[in-house]
């Protein structure tokens, strides 16, 4: 039997940070034997908001590809490769909008929060509004059965389901409907206490963040506003630090909240042991992108992962044109 197959990625929007982390990058090291496993950078996705700015893209696509393959995904098992080298990522983004209608995607509800956050809610581009219909192309083109992703990922891969169901049932059983799987931890807090990590809000630590830099965050990161001293009881469940506590200390979980209710333990305290374990966390990491960017092998690794998206691309476009009926001519 043959392996059942995962693609997930990201946006290249700038270096990774703990939130990706948590909510994807744990769950793709730890899957990369089980399944055959396909990593995107969605660099075409990246210009629905960046349109104007293609040149940050150079920087941006080789810092996810470092990211990924730091954090403990290997090129030898695994694929990385960018959206757009792939073109039959973008045939089937085509074929897949003439039936998917505008009224669905603007009733999606990442589209609605990101819309949003970036002005865009009364003017918006129609490659922005439609990047859902190219991401089930992303997902789609290798046949994919499984996408681990965080939370805010759920609608797009609800409309991956519907476009390859839609698929199916108008011209011919293609396409599984992929699964999505959602991390243990599917968000992270920012550090200013806003309900999510994001590049775009600045209040991120970022994998390849220094230690120094690592401490200086975390002891800067807003906790419970009622606990002006030291044994006040405390609210862990309003708390950033608590929230990445949670997310990486797993086994101390119990005994921090305890403490920070009782009010046996001080925020001052509380914040020198995350960041002692975020750094714990991040040292083979960081020392893995210094080795990476030192020997200089990131883009042929990209490379050979192009090589092999492209090959599975151009399996699955023979059958979609079989199933369509417009493979006219044997152009070889
Ligand atoms: N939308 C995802 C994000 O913002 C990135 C992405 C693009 C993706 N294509 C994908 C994720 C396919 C999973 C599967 O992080
Ligand atoms: Fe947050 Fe820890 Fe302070 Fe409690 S003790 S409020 S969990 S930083």
């Amino acid at each position: 039997m043959a392996r059942k197959r995962i693609l997930t990625g990201d946006r290249p929007t700038g270096p990774l940070h703990l939130g990706h982390y948590a909510g994807s990058l744990q769950n793709r090291v730890s899957l990369q034997d089980e399944y055959d496993t396909f990593i995107i950078i969605a660099d075409i996705q990246a210009l629905s908001t960046n349109f104007d700015r293609p040149e940050k893209l150079q920087v941006d696509v080789r810092d996810v590809a470092l990211d990924n393959i730091a954090s403990g995904l290997d090129p030898e098992r695994m694929s990385i490769f960018v959206q757009s080298m792939v073109p039959q990522i973008a045939e089937l983004t085509v074929l897949f909008s003439m039936f998917t209608t505008v009224n669905r995607l603007r009733h999606n509800p990442t589209i609605k929060s990101e819309a949003k956050q970036y002005g865009f809610e009364d003017n918006m581009t129609y490659g922005f509004l439609g990047y859902p219909v190219s991401q089930a192309a992303d997902i789609l083109f290798c046949r994919a059965d499984l996408v681990p992703v965080g939370e805010d990922q759920l609608p797009h891969i609800e409309m991956t389901r519907f476009v390859a169901r839609r698929f199916n049932e108008l011209y011919d059983e293609v396409f599984p409907e992929p699964e999505p799987m959602v991390s243990r931890v599917s968000r992270l807090m920012g550090l200013d206490g806003n309900a999510k990590m994001s590049k775009s809000l600045g209040n991120c630590i970022y994998l390849s963040d220094p230690p120094d830099v690592v401490e200086e965050k975390v002891s800067q990161a807003v906790t419970d506003p009622a606990r002006i001293h030291k044994d006040d009881p405390g609210h862990p469940e309003v708390c950033t630090i608590f929230n990445y506590h949670a997310a990486f200390s797993e086994d101390e979980i119990e005994n921090i909240k305890e403490m920070c209710r009782r009010g046996t333990i001080g925020c001052v305290a509380c914040k020198k042991n995350l960041a002692k374990r975020l750094n714990e966390l991040l040292e083979p990491i960081r020392q893995k992108r210094r080795e990476l960017e030192k020997a200089g092998s990131i883009d042929d690794i990209l490379v050979e992962g192009n090589r092999r998206a492209v090959e599975e691309g151009e399996r699955t476009m023979e059958l979609v044109r079989d199933a369509m009926g417009i493979d006219y001519w044997d152009m070889e």
